[in-house]
């Protein structure tokens, strides 16, 4: 890549960054003529959620915690609110990811790639909903059920 143009491509990086995070991602992330890079994530590799079977025992509990720990405020499942929209969110993540972004989103939007552009997207960060390891995990088996009934009742 021409040198000018590898400079303007870790400018804008910086810019993005400079919004939100003091400290700049490492030089591996701008790495020039490969675009995808830039959207690697240490926490999406691998199947994705609903590749594995619904653990159905806590699905009622995660969708009761999907309202009252305030989510459904700004989520909803093929419509788009001020936030993603997350029907189909199991089919584009892993488990991982998501238990990340659930448990530190403040975290994940500074320092991983895919909430990174997500936040630049929808111009606000996802709060901190205070959820325990066991709660985020009832509430992905959640979005994994709802992911399953929307592809079974087509
Ligand atoms: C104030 C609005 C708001 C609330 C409340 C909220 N979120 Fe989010 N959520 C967002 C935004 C905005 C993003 C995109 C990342 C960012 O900008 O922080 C996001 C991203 C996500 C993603 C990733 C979506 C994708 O397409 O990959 C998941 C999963 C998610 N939120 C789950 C939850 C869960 C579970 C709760 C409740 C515990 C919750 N959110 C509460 C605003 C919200």
């Amino acid at each position: 890549m021409k040198n000018w143009l590898r400079g303007f491509t870790v400018l804008t990086i910086a810019l993005m960054l400079s919004g939100c995070a003091k400290k700049q991602e490492p030089a591996s992330q701008a790495s020039p003529g490969s675009p995808t890079t830039a959207l690697k994530s240490a926490f999406d590799d691998g199947p994705r959620a609903a590749a594995a079977p619904v653990d159905e025992g806590v699905v009622k509990q995660g969708e009761k915690l999907f309202k009252d720990k305030g989510c459904s405020a700004c989520h909803a499942f093929g419509r788009k609110l001020t936030c993603p929209d997350l029907a189909g969110v199991t089919q584009r993540r892993t488990a991982q990811w998501m238990e990340h972004q659930v448990l530190h989103p403040e975290i994940m939007t500074k320092q991983d790639p895919i909430a990174h552009e997500l936040f630049a997207k929808f111009a606000l960060q996802m709060p901190n909903q205070g959820l325990t390891e066991a709660q985020a995990h009832a509430v992905i088996e959640y979005f994994k059920h709802q992911d399953h009934e929307l592809s079974t009742h087509k």
